[in-house]
């Protein structure tokens, strides 16, 4: 019985082990967490918006990549940072009011975006890409683990 319990153990171990390194980081022991996956999402897409912003026969495509942001930073505002669940009281509930602030600020910036693209107005657009990308500093700065 003992050694059937060992093997059952052992089978389940193995079972288990693709979804524990899918959790990590470079097999560090690095927390994976659901705003990491929506960070992540927005980021290539961020990238290529930076480079393209500029280039009016880009719009549709900016516009495109412009979507994807959106919908990472929306669902972000749901999510709680690693860093607030080292904190407790009022200072777990400051933390989280002004990250939900910020981020949410962020959506609607995002949402500037768009409509400056839609209108075809590129120098606007530029000029909301730079406030985007001091927002996701100072975000960073403020509410993401500095190790990260
Ligand atoms: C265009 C805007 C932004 C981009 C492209 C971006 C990108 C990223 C990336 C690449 C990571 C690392 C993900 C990983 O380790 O897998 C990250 C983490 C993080 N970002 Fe952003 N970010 C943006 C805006 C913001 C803003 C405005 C805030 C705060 C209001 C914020 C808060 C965080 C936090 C808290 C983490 C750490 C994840 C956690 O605590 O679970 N980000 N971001």
């Amino acid at each position: 019985m003992k050694r059937r319990t060992l093997i059952v153990t052992l089978a389940l171990a193995i079972a288990m082990l693709p979804s524990i390194q899918a959790d990590s980081h470079g097999g560090g022991d690095h927390v994976h967490t659901a705003l990491e996956d929506q960070m992540s999402a927005m980021n290539k897409a961020w990238r290529s918006i930076r480079r393209q912003i500029k280039d009016p026969a880009k719009n549709d495509s900016t516009l495109e990549y412009v979507a994807k942001v959106k919908k990472a930073a929306k669902k972000s505002v749901e999510l709680t940072p690693i860093l607030a669940k080292e904190k407790s009281g009022a200072d777990k509930k400051n933390f989280m009011t002004g990250y939900q602030k910020m981020m949410q600020k962020t959506v609607d910036m995002i949402g500037d975006l768009e409509a400056a693209l839609k209108a075809g107005d590129n120098a606007k657009a530029g000029e909301i890409v730079g406030k985007i990308n001091d927002a996701r500093k100072k975000g960073h700065e403020k509410y993401k683990p500095s190790d990260d």
